[in-house]
């Protein structure tokens, strides 16, 4: 069948690239070759990274521009020539203070060069361990700090874990505003550079019709899940130490949620956006130690305690589902679920707004229970889309009714879907744009939530075992059985 073309009319705000310089720390690394440079390959194709923009990366293997160059070549899906002329390569141990005096020596020639305001993006795509070394170093060579020029700037965009509960969270935090202004700190979850969660907030602020509907008049509950059929693979090391709950929650689902659940932004300014959402976060209830057991479930996938790198006695949570209830005035009473997990039947990512039945059915004798709920379904991947589903006559007998969804899949259009996070991410950060990064104060809100959980949850919430492959612990389903709802399959 032919792609059709959805769309009518279309407003896009695109902006390139400024002319600056993005270095990449920990340029020899997986996360580099695999995400970063093929996202910056792409912006490059759609002629979005400005044509004098410089990427340097920097590494501890020993390459030179030229080998490093055709190691990264296999990583593009086309020709990659004219991309790779902008790239180059420094070798250097990230605690040697030459190393930094050469690149500063290399932007600056750069910069004069270009003419262009000095705009540098530091990368940090190194292990946390190494952030201290590179960070003190960039600041002893005086490279956090740009000139007084107009519109120089310096940013620096790190990568999660940002803390581990919300006293290392608000050290790291203290740490880091010694040496940067929060303006200057990107901090990334790549979760909202994807398409489909950038949509939630242009579905709710950009069309009239939902808005009237979305408070606990009219929702029943929220559904956000976030499933996944890989286990821990080489990441077990880290993934012990932190469990399903730091790894997922506290970043991914708690922003789904709040993009979710936010009030209109007065703008679609960074800070307006991000005050709404610490808003939100600052609003959901805290937890009841007494209730921890009631509200909160962990699981572990079997076999997780005999994958390599994993504790032979590890306790450590690959599943997590939880009821949260956000005390504001659009939300009282409507509970939110979440779920996550590792080594389950399939990848989905997925929220659903179930709305409230009928209040009273005219169909007898179908009841209002029998005719079921309305829920828009926000497909996040990988099937990425849109589903309303409705109750609707089906062709047949007198009364026959039952569940249409109206389906909506990104992948039917000619373009198809979607763009790789990491693109949008590096974009905005080389623009200056902080919309999709988390600021810190939202940063510690959500620590402040999910930290007396860490604490007391080994005490009061027992750790249910559950079947690779399968849908996660039963106790899962018993959560929403227990107010007479189901997850949706
Ligand atoms: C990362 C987590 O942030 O997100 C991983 O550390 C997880 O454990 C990953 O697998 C999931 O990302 P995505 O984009 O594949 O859903």
């Amino acid at each position: 069948m032919e792609p059709r073309n959805y769309w009518r009319g279309g407003l896009c705000v695109e902006v390139s690239s400024a002319p600056g310089s993005l270095i990449i720390f920990g340029a020899s690394g997986d996360l580099a070759k695999r995400k970063l440079f093929p996202a910056l390959y792409s912006l490059h194709q759609r002629s979005l990274l400005h044509e004098t923009s410089r990427i340097i990366g920097i590494g501890r293997t020993q390459y030179t521009s030229e080998s490093f160059r055709e190691w990264l070549r296999p990583a593009f899906a086309g020709e990659s020539t004219r991309f790779l002329e902008h790239v180059e390569y420094l070798a250097g141990d990230y605690g040697s203070a030459e190393l930094y005096q050469s690149l500063d020596r290399i932007l600056e020639e750069y910069e004069q060069r270009s003419g262009f305001p000095s705009q540098r993006t530091y990368y940090l795509a190194l292990p946390t361990t190494l952030y201290q070394t590179v960070i003190e170093n960039l600041s002893g060579a005086g490279m956090l700090s740009a000139s007084d020029q107009e519109q120089s700037w310096r940013h620096l965009v790190l990568e999660k874990p940002f803390g581990r509960d919300f006293d290392s969270a608000r050290e790291l935090d203290l740490w880091l505003h010694k040496y940067l202004r929060e303006e200057q700190i990107y901090r990334i979850d790549h979760y909202l550079g994807k398409d489909t969660v950038q949509n939630i907030l242009m579905l709710r602020f950009a069309n009239r019709i939902f808005e009237p509907l979305w408070n606990a008049n009219y929702i029943d509950h929220v559904q956000v899940t976030a499933e996944e059929s890989i286990g821990v693979g080489n990441r077990a090391g880290y993934f012990d130490s932190f469990g399903l709950l730091r790894d997922m929650f506290q970043n991914h689902l708690l922003e789904m949620l709040s993009l979710v659940a936010i009030e209109p932004p007065v703008s679609f300014a960074a800070d307006a956006v991000r005050d709404e959402k610490r808003k939100l976060i600052e609003s959901i209830r805290p937890f009841e130690l007494s209730r921890l057991g009631a509200e909160v479930v962990r699981g572990q996938y079997e076999g997780y305690r005999s994958e390599p790198g994993v504790a032979g006695d590890s306790s450590t949570e690959t599943y997590t589902a939880m009821r949260l209830q956000i005390d504001n005035w659009r939300w009282k009473g409507v509970p939110f679920y979440l779920r996550a997990g590792k080594k389950l039947a399939a990848k989905r990512t997925e929220i659903a707004i179930v709305f409230k039945p009928v209040p009273h059915s005219i169909f007898a004798p179908l009841t209002t229970e029998m005719l079921g709920q309305n829920m828009l379904v926000l497909k996040i991947q990988p099937d990425e889309g849109m589903e309303l589903v409705i109750q609707a006559k089906q062709p047949g007998p007198k009364l026959c009714m039952g569940e249409l969804g109206l389906n909506f899949r990104y992948a039917d259009l000619p373009g198809g879907c979607c763009f790789e996070a990491y693109e949008r991410l590096l974009l905005d950060a080389m623009l200056g744009d902080q919309t999709l990064f988390i600021r810190s104060d939202i940063i510690a809100a959500s620590w402040r939530l999910f930290t007396p959980v860490l604490q007391n949850w080994e005490q009061y919430c027992e750790l249910h075992p559950y079947q690779p492959g399968s849908n996660g612990p039963a106790a899962a389903a018993k959560l929403l059985q227990a107010d007479k709802r189901a997850w949706r399959a």
